[in-house]
């Protein structure tokens, strides 16, 4: 089975990931780039497009802070070795308490708890970039090499999209240290093309390779710069999660440090393209996310490649299975991602066809988006469903009034309110609005549909014709596939 698992990786390793069990472990964590990502969303039939805040990438010195600094210095469970507990010491002196440090002793953290559940022949590659590299190197020396690992290579992913500056040379590459837990790690060597530019009279310095040149090449070693561009607007592979890196990119990287059936490890996973290219590859994988974006992402992403029956495969670890832990969800006190039981609740609900609304001005109340197709004037259009979520124990039929009136003022067609308690009082105002008819698909759908938390545990879903849903199955029918289209 994988395993995909919804919380802070650092908890998740410590609990539930064995000693030796993994055979490859590659992290992307944020950059501590001091600014907070926003996802934007590929909106169908929509312009503006909806951003919700995916995590958070701020580190400030705070009591986390001082208990990481704490544990590392006290050797909480045996696992950091003297070097890095002298290193963390003597950093602090030179950085002082703030925000790097924070930053890197939260790395520290983690990067001994994957040391340990590596096994023996097992390879760890850290995605940075120049931010932080330059210390990220000596903690991960402090940790594998006083332990009997070794650094094996610093890759450079050189891409070239992005902007370019005036002010300095044009910031092109991340950093990839790759380690491994022993001098007896498995490694499949790999080969890349190299085009044979002296056949052509070309010097390679001024020449511009073309992919679809038809240019004669041969198979050399790989070498530790991986050429491969990163997902631009127009990249087939964007899901339009931030960070996104190209499966190109973890392609390489599982090939080399592993075989089929071995066990990827990712616990900073985002829209998991490492999962998917371990998918793709015939790996087992462990994923971990502290958002539920994330997971419902990944989620999403495997159906859409792989089919429904992937997801079959998966332990989902986590995420709210019963009442009790939904209720602790929506009362977590340390909600660094923020909103995570209303991210939750909408997503799980719309069985991941819904996209977070960051909350701005007068639009308070809603939570998240969907988009439904309808007809109008005999053409196809795109309409908009809000979701609106509560946790109160106590709530008035004013919060159904007021969803109607943004339902109104929005143009939006319909909306749910999902709350933690069910409460009569709002079903019986949401009775009121009447519903609304999808022209469409000829169906009727109440305005405002009450759904309680519970209706979510146990699996009930939106069931509304989703602009993406419809375009999955109109492709279905033109390859013939005579599925109806009822819903
Ligand atoms: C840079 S993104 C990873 C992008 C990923 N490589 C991809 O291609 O989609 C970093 C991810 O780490 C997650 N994250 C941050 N802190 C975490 C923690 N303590 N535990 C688990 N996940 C965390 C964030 O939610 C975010 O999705």
């Amino acid at each position: 089975m994988n395993k995909l698992y919804y919380g802070d990786n650092l908890d998740i390793l410590r609990k539930y990931i064995r000693d030796e069990t993994v055979d490859l472990c590659y992290i992307d964590p944020p950059f501590n780039s001091k600014r907070n990502y926003n996802q934007i969303y590929n909106n169908l039939g929509k312009e503006d497009k909806a951003q919700a805040q995916a995590f958070v990438d701020t580190w400030t010195w705070d009591t986390r802070a001082e208990e990481g600094f704490a544990e590392i210095t006290s050797n909480y469970n045996g696992v950091f070795t003297k070097q890095s507990i002298e290193l963390i010491n003597g950093l602090s002196k030179v950085l002082g308490k703030g925000s790097l440090l924070a930053y890197l002793i939260s790395m520290t953290l983690r990067i001994a708890e994957i040391f340990r559940v590596l096994k023996l022949t097992g390879s760890f590659y850290f995605h940075c970039d120049p931010t932080a590299s330059h210390y990220l190197k000596l903690l991960i020396d402090s940790i594998f090499c006083a332990k009997g690992g070794d650094f094996q290579n610093e890759i450079i992913w050189a891409y070239k999209s992005g902007g370019a500056t005036k002010k300095r040379f044009a910031r092109k590459h991340d950093i990839i240290f790759f380690y491994t837990k022993s001098n007896r790690f498995f490694f499949n060597p790999q080969k890349e093309k190299s085009y044979m530019m002296h056949k052509y009279g070309f010097k390679k310095s001024n020449f511009q390779i073309d992919k679809d040149s038809g240019l004669q090449y041969s198979m050399v070693y790989q070498k530790d710069v991986f050429d491969i561009p990163s997902i631009g607007s127009d990249s087939a592979e964007r899901l339009g999660y931030p960070t996104q890196k190209p499966e190109a990119l973890l392609e390489k990287m599982i090939r080399a440090s592993t075989n089929e059936g071995d066990i990827v490890l990712d616990s900073f996973c985002g829209c998991g393209t490492t999962i998917s290219v371990a998918e793709q590859l015939n790996r087992k994988w462990i994923g971990m996310d502290i958002t539920y974006q994330s997971i419902s992402l990944i989620l999403k992403r495997l159906e859409e490649h792989f089919g429904i029956n992937t997801l079959k495969n998966i332990e989902i670890n986590g995420v709210p299975q019963d009442f009790d832990s939904a209720v602790a969800l929506a009362h977590k006190q340390d909600d660094r991602t923020r909103k995570e039981f209303e991210k939750w609740a909408v997503l799980a609900f719309s069985n991941n066809r819904a996209i977070i609304h960051e909350k701005k001005g007068g639009d308070k109340g809603i939570d998240g988006i969907s988009y439904v197709v309808d007809s109008e004037d005999n053409k196809e259009v795109v309409k908009e469903v809000l979701f609106s979520v509560k946790s109160n124990a106590i709530l008035s039929p004013a919060v159904i009034r007021d969803l109607n009136g943004t339902i109104e003022r929005e143009k939006a067609v319909m909306g749910y309110f999902i709350t933690l308690y069910p409460m009569e009082n709002l079903v019986r105002e949401s009775k009121k609005y009447g519903v609304y008819d999808n022209k469409l698909f000829g169906h009727s759908y109440p305005k405002i549909e009450v759904v309680t938390v519970d209706d979510i545990l146990q699996g009930k879903t939106m069931k509304l014709p989703t602009s993406l849903e419809v375009l999955k199955k109109a492709e279905l029918k033109m390859k013939g596939n005579q599925e109806d289209f009822g819903f």
